[in-house]
């Protein structure tokens, strides 16, 4: 099977955000009853009818999604599919306690909602896997607040259209994970990027298993992310890889054609050291500070990386990592400026973005029936944030075949003066000009041109 008519790889991030990593790991604990059926479960009628096993090697996927029926909800132009996934039997998994993984996904629209030119062959239309970060920021609320078919309005009650959904170009489903997050819920064990792929891995098996996955499983694949996703989209990427290297008998070959990640967070050593940089670049610091915080740098860096080598000194490193890092960017906390947008004030929401219209919106229970939602509270967000400085040094020293081509190549504009590009041998850098760290959300329009642009294959 041919894997690299697209682009294999390739990193998009914008300007003006703001980076840092999560000062505690997602979720919870377990909420409510963990199998989600209890005998009191209203929804355990319509999820029974609907459940398909799939076996895997341990694993036993257990898939509880239909479409939603009501074509009035977010997006009539689009066919919608919600529900479950069961995860049970991962080798990291030491109990047979089971993950519920929600999903949420809309087919391609089949009439554009602005004028861009959305014209691909049915057959042809990718399939987007997104993915968001923090840890312990739901997709779900991506799909309302950044890149899905609609958005909410102000009430909480009701949602209008968005024009610049990534549906204009795609099938795009958004995954909660991993257990704990957003309308997921479960054994609540997962530490590591490992562990995390290895679901997600099987997730995807399952899924072009099903009834309502199976049109998908020749669909050009593309996993993609944003900020604390710029771990999982990796990992996931080469999770699949390493699967269709060597497809085992029960597996399908996927067809991974690309990855992507948006204000990734994925090479701390590299990116904690861009912070004063971009400080002074935007007069957060003066040239003093700047000199001041060189040492808190190197120290950081320094425990980052023997955090990051896993030997028997790594957790305390780890530990001291969280401690020294968090001075470097101490002086952008006291402007009061919204740390994934700089270009505004935080205000009193504590990510500084308002999200309750979302959360009422998301907690309704004619919401969660038409979605499919079993019975549990949902956790929406803890924290998440990373800048284009960061980034961009991180790809610019990634070790990779065509490494050199890439840092020769030419930083070009892109769209229009909409931002500047880095692009070689499939892999591209994209800073987009005047968004915060959500550019679907700040740039719509270019978000959306930007995703065309890559799952087509065309240059940058
Ligand atoms: C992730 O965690 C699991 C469970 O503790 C462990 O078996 C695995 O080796 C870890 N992977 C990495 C890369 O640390």
């Amino acid at each position: 099977m041919m894997i690299t008519k697209r682009p294999s790889l390739s990193v998009a991030a914008a300007v003006l955000a703001f980076c840092r990593p999560p000062s505690s790991v997602a979720a919870g604990p377990v909420r409510g009853d963990a199998s989600g059926r209890g005998s009191d479960d209203p929804f355990q009628g319509a999820m029974e009818k609907d459940a398909e096993s799939f076996v895997f090697n341990s694993y036993t996927m257990t898939m509880s999604a239909s479409k939603i029926e009501d074509p009035g909800f977010c997006d009539d132009s689009s066919e919608g599919v919600a529900g479950y996934m069961g995860v049970k039997g991962s080798k990291y998994d030491d109990s047979e306690d089971e993950k519920k993984l929600f999903f949420w996904m809309y087919k391609k629209r089949t009439a554009s909602q602005n004028s861009a030119d959305t014209d691909l062959d049915e057959e042809d239309t990718p399939l987007i896997v997104w993915l968001t970060g923090g840890p312990g920021c739901s997709s779900s609320l991506a799909l309302l607040f950044e890149n899905g078919p609609c958005a909410v309005d102000e009430s909480g009650e009701s949602t209008s259209v968005n024009p610049h959904s990534w549906t204009e170009s795609a099938n795009v489903l958004w995954l909660d994970q991993p257990a704990n997050v957003g309308y997921s819920y479960g054994q609540d064990n997962d530490a590591n990027e490992s562990m995390i792929s290895e679901d997600v891995y099987y997730f995807l098996q399952a899924f072009f298993r099903s009834e309502e996955g199976s049109g998908f499983v020749n669909s050009p694949l593309f996993i993609v992310g944003e900020s604390y996703g710029g771990h999982y989209v990796p990992a996931i990427a080469h999770r699949i890889w390493r699967g269709n290297k060597h497809v085992a008998d029960d597996a399908i070959q996927l067809n991974l054609q690309g990855l992507a990640v948006g204000n990734g967070w994925t090479d701390p050593e590299i990116q904690y050291g861009q912070y004063r940089e971009f400080m002074l670049e935007n007069g957060i610091i003066g040239e003093e500070e700047y000199d001041d915080l060189e040492e808190a740098q190197e120290r950081c860096a320094d425990h980052v990386h023997s955090c990051n080598s896993g030997d028997s000194e790594s957790d305390f490193a780890c530990q001291a990592a969280r401690a020294t890092c968090d001075a470097l960017y101490s002086p952008f906390f006291a402007t009061g400026l919204n740390t994934y947008d700089i270009r505004v004030p935080c205000g009193p929401n504590p990510l500084c973005y308002d999200f309750s219209h979302i959360e009422t919106f998301m907690n309704s229970e004619d919401t969660k029936r038409k979605l499919n939602v079993l019975e549990h509270d949902p956790v929406w967000q803890t924290t998440f944030i990373c800048n284009y400085l960061g980034n961009r040094a991180w790809t610019l020293q990634l070790e990779w075949k065509h490494d050199d081509d890439f840092a020769a190549a030419e930083e070009k504009d892109w769209n229009d003066g909409g931002g500047l590009v880095r692009s070689s041998n499939g892999f591209t850098f994209l800073q987009v000009y005047d968004a915060g760290h959500m550019v679907p959300t700040d740039q719509p329009a270019k978000a959306l041109a930007m995703i065309t642009q890559f799952i087509r294959g065309e240059t940058f």
